[in-house]
Order: structure tokens, then C-alpha cells, then sequence
């Protein structure tokens, strides 16, 4: 299996003065200047409804950038039918074909819509230049890549055979077809959702975020042009419910790969098992949801480290992550030196549009999430077991602004040491340093949620007592840095408990689960 090596793309620094900044935002005021009308893709036609929505910047919500077009059930069914028929040829095609395209596509994003796609991520979701060419440019193209060596790992694990009878296992994409829904948060992981399906041979019927049509619509046009034949991925935007109760009712609905919140992800687990009686085949269920995660740091730690690990683990991309920190624990004596340096790099962070490239954090996704992140500061406020050490200031005049925002408790248990928020608020609790030990049981009885967290720490012995007893408090643990920032190829990235079945994105394990093997022996 000779396929190109996979390597990370390098992300470019966007300096001022540089070529790609200039290019980048060129593409960003001509995209937010021109208003675009979205349609639904199905067999490889562009379909408008005349149903529309508007789309508007987090950062600036008056202000309209286009229109999608709301699917009905009618659309849903085409996309099912056109699926399957295109199934025929696609789940045929050789493997080394349908690596190619997505080879493909990854250098078109690295090339030619690079700044189309990073401009799209910094619109839709208020990303600025530096977290939309990690995500929508660097992650998305590593995971094209390593998609394709992930594959050709598969594909060589066979069973021994004898010189009379040869053992080989085919790798047959799923019976049916397989439904993507995506989260807004990570344009990587909208692109790479469909696309791990679709490389193994199935094909998709794709529900994006209703927060990230703009860059959806640049990734399914890099597909196009990359080679996905018609019928193999299919785009519908609409009411959740209409869409997920018709591809969830369909007898040759086989897979579901999800991001996206726990709560949803549980109610369609349920509904798949409601229908369980009418599939041709048990569907495979793949979901990364919510996360709490933690950092904790020991005694012996850095301050200085312990501070950046907060303030960019916490605050970077808006907390905006599932894998963002949003509790600590810091041992007392630590905290005086711990809080000032957190101080200090919070009113560092320029917050505003993504066209002025210093800011450092933007808006919110909407404002269902300013809403409820401001209630909770507030209530932090009012609490007298609570106290805001920076920041906890919010506005939604122009667009969806929170402050990055450190909140100190006395109540390990707080509401929020305890409930996912998904935006730029942390929570500290200050521990007695003799109590590590006890703290470290706390952080795993208070982990309903096991996708990330972090242990800082220059004593080994204290490494080793978190590493065990947080054994299954996180799916992806960091030892001496924040818990943010997996990287495709490196950190396989996945939770367990509440946040998913931690089948890690950007392995072949995760690409295992979107293919049937067939075990063919043949007697001489
Ligand atoms: N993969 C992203 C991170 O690790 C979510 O931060």
C-alpha cells in the first residue's frame, strides 16, 4: 500500500504585512460584503426550496449574510434514495480512488479555497484568522490525510492463511447509508465527518449545523471539485427533528456519526433503538458530545505554566471546544501567584471582530449561548459562595461578547464546576495542599463527562497518583500542558462516559467502525 506519507500542514502565522493576511481578508470583505444564497446539494444538483433562513454574523447579528434553503421531508427521501443508488457504484469504486479524491480535496484547501474556507469559519462562526487556520484549514486537510494512511492501515491487517487455503478479510463499506450531523464549533470535524464515511466506501446523507452553513458550503464545494461523485455525500439544512426522524426511520439507515451535545446524542441513540426492529442491519453509532473538563495542578507546579495552561486551555477559540477547561484546582499555595499571572494574561486578550486580526477571542456562537453564559455570571455574582477574580463583563449590542471570565468557588460542587457551559468561563476551586490525594477522588466523582483534562506537576510520584486515580475521568489526558489542542495524526481525540463512545477521531479505529469486513477463506 503505497499511498503519500501524511504530514501535518504547517499553519501560517497570517503576520501583518504577509501576503496570506492580505489575501485572507480580501476573501473575508468580499464574503461578508456579497450576500450569498445557500442551496441543499442532492445528487450533485444544487436544490432551493424558496423556504430560506437568514445567516448573520456571532460578531455582528444585524447584519445578513445570505440565506440556506430549508429542506422538506420530500428533500430528506431524495437524499436517502440518491444515496443508495449512488451507493451502487461508489462502494465498487477502488480504494485507491476514493483516497484520491480526498488527497485531493486536502490540497485544494490548502491551496486554492485555504483563504475561502478560513474567511467562511471566521464569518459563520466568528473565528479569528488564527483559530480558523488551525481549524478549518490545518485540521481539516490533516484529517484528509491521515484519513487515507488510516485506511491503508485497515486494509493490511489480514489473518494468517496456510499454503492450501488462503484467509482474506474485504473491508466492505456498510450496508445502506450513513447519517452525519455536525457541530458548529469545529469546521474540521463538519468536513471530516462525511469524508471518513464517504472514504470507505459509504455514502451520506449530511445535516450541518444551522450555525455553520457558510463554511459548509466551501467544504462541499472543495468535495465537488475534488471528485465526490454525485449522490455520495448529500447536504440538507432544516428542521432537526423533520430531517433526523425521516433518515432514522429508513430501513437501510446503518451508521450515525455525531458531534455535538449529549443530550441530542442520547435522544437519537434512543430513537435508533425504538426502530431497531425495521433496520436491515444493526446501525453503527459513533458520537463525540460534552465535556467538563478539568485541570488540576499539584503543589510542585509552575505557577506561570499553570496560568498559560488555564488562560489558553479556558479562553482560546472562545471555550468554544469540548475539550476546553472549565474547571481547576489549584492548591492554595499556588493560587496567589497562579491568579495574578491569570490576571495578567486575561487583560492581555483583545476581544472583538475577526477583521481587526489582534483580537484574541470573538463572539459567541448565538444568542441562546450569550444568554445562558451571562445568567450563570450573574448568578456567580449574587453567590456568596462564588466570586469573579477577572473579567465577567458581557454585551450583545453589535454581537454575542462575553469576557473571558475566571470564577473562584468554595463549593467544589458550584453549578459551575459541574455544568458543561461551552463558552469563555472558568471555574477555580482553591484546595488545602495535604488534600491533593482527596482532590484528585473529587475531579473523578465530579466527572459525569470524561473527555479532557490535564495534571501539571514536577513531582512524578504526584503524575502517577493522578494518572491512576483519574483513570477514566478523561478520554484525552495531558500531563504538563493544557487539555486543548489535539493534533491529527498525534492525539487520536475522544471521551468516554457522558461525552461519547470515544471511538477517537483521526484514527483507524474510528474509520473501523464505518466498514463491515467479509471474511473470504479459499481452499486450493
Ligand atoms: N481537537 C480539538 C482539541 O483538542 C477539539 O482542542
Amino acid at each position: 500500500f503505497n499511498v503519500p506519507i501524511a504530514v501535518n500542514e504547517t499553519v501560517k502565522s497570517y503576520a501583518p504585512g504577509s501576503p496570506e493576511r492580505n489575501t485572507v481578508l480580501h476573501a473575508y470583505k468580499e464574503m461578508i460584503n456579497n450576500k450569498i444564497d445557500v442551496p441543499l446539494y442532492i445528487n450533485g444538483k444544487d436544490i432551493k426550496t424558496g423556504n430560506t433562513r437568514t445567516m448573520s454574523p456571532p460578531h455582528d447579528h444585524q447584519h445578513i449574510v445570505g440565506t440556506y434553503h430549508l429542506a422538506k421531508q420530500i428533500h430528506v427521501k431524495e437524499a436517502i434514495s440518491t444515496a443508495l443508488e449512488a451507493r451502487k457504484t461508489w462502494s465498487q469504486m477502488p480504494w485507491e480512488q476514493r483516497a484520491a479524491i480526498f488527497l485531493r480535496a486536502a490540497e485544494l484547501i490548502a491551496g486554492p479555497y485555504r483563504a475561502k474556507i478560513n474567511a467562511a469559519t471566521m464569518i459563520a462562526q466568528s473565528k479569528t484568522i488564527h483559530q480558523a487556520e488551525i481549524d478549518s484549514a490545518c485540521e481539516l486537510i490533516d484529517f484528509l490525510r491521515f484519513n487515507v494512511q488510516f485506511m491503508t492501515d485497515i486494509y493490511t491487517e489480514q489473518p494468517e492463511s496456510t499454503s492450501d487455503a488462503w484467509n482474506r478479510v474485504e473491508y466492505r463499506p456498510l450496508e445502506g447509508f450513513t447519517y452525519a450531523v455536525t457541530p458548529f464549533n469545529f469546521t474540521a470535524i463538519a468536513g471530516n465527518l462525511p469524508a471518513c464515511m464517504a472514504l470507505m466506501g459509504n455514502v451520506v446523507v449530511w445535516k450541518p449545523s444551522d450555525s455553520q452553513i457558510y463554511s459548509a458550503k466551501v467544504i462541499m464545494d472543495v468535495f465537488k471539485e475534488a471528485g465526490v461523485p454525485a449522490g455520495v455525500i448529500n447536504v440538507i439544512f432544516g428542521d432537526p427533528v423533520m430531517i433526523t426522524n425521516t433518515v432514522l426511520e429508513s430501513p437501510d439507515f446503518s451508521g450515525l456519526h455525531f458531534t455535538g451535545s449529549t443530550f441530542i446524542f442520547k435522544e437519537l441513540w434512543k430513537q435508533i433503538g425504538n426502530n431497531i426492529h425495521n433496520y436491515k442491519t444493526y446501525p453503527r453509532i459513533v458520537g463525540e458530545t460534552g465535556g467538563k473538563d478539568f485541570i488540576i495542578a499539584h503543589k510542585s507546579a509552575n505557577p506561570k505554566q499553570v496560568a498559560t495552561a488555564i488562560s489558553r486551555g479556558a479562553f482560546e477559540f472562545q471555550g468554544q471546544k469540548c475539550s476546553a477547561a472549565s474547571r481547576a484546582y489549584i492548591p492554595e499555595s499556588l493560587w496567589e501567584d497562579v491568579k495574578n499571572y491569570v490576571i495578567e494574561d486575561v487583560n492581555s486578550f483583545k476581544m472583538g471582530s475577526p477583521e481587526d486580526m489582534s483580537n484574541f477571542i470573538t463572539a459567541v456562537i448565538h444568542e441562546g449561548s450569550f444568554d445562558k453564559l451571562a445568567k450563570y455570571i450573574d448568578q456567580a455574582e449574587a453567590d456568596s459562595d462564588a466570586d469573579i477574580v477577572v473579567g465577567g463583563g458581557y454585551n450583545k449590542s453589535k454581537g454575542y461578547f462575553i469576557e473571558p471570565t475566571v470564577i473562584v468557588t468554595s463549593n467544589p460542587k458550584y453549578a459551575t464546576m459541574c455544568t458543561e457551559l461551552f463558552g469563555p468561563v472558568i471555574t477555580i476551586y482553591v484546595y488545602k495542599d495535604e488534600d491533593y490525594s482527596e482532590t484528585l477522588k473529587l475531579v473523578d466523582e465530579t466527572s459525569e463527562y470524561a473527555l479532557t483534562g490535564a495534571i501539571l506537576s514536577r513531582d512524578r510520584y504526584a503524575i502517577v497518583e493522578a494518572t491512576n486515580i483519574l483513570q477514566n475521568s478523561a478520554g484525552n489526558f495531558y500531563i504538563n500542558d493544557k487539555p486543548t489542542g489535539a493534533v491529527v495524526g498525534q492525539q487520536p481525540f475522544g471521551g468516554a462516559r457522558a461525552s461519547g463512545t470515544n471511538d477517537k477521531a483521526g484514527s483507524a479505529q474510528n474509520l473501523l467502525r464505518w466498514v463491515s469486513p467479509r471474511l473470504i477463506k479459499e481452499t486450493f
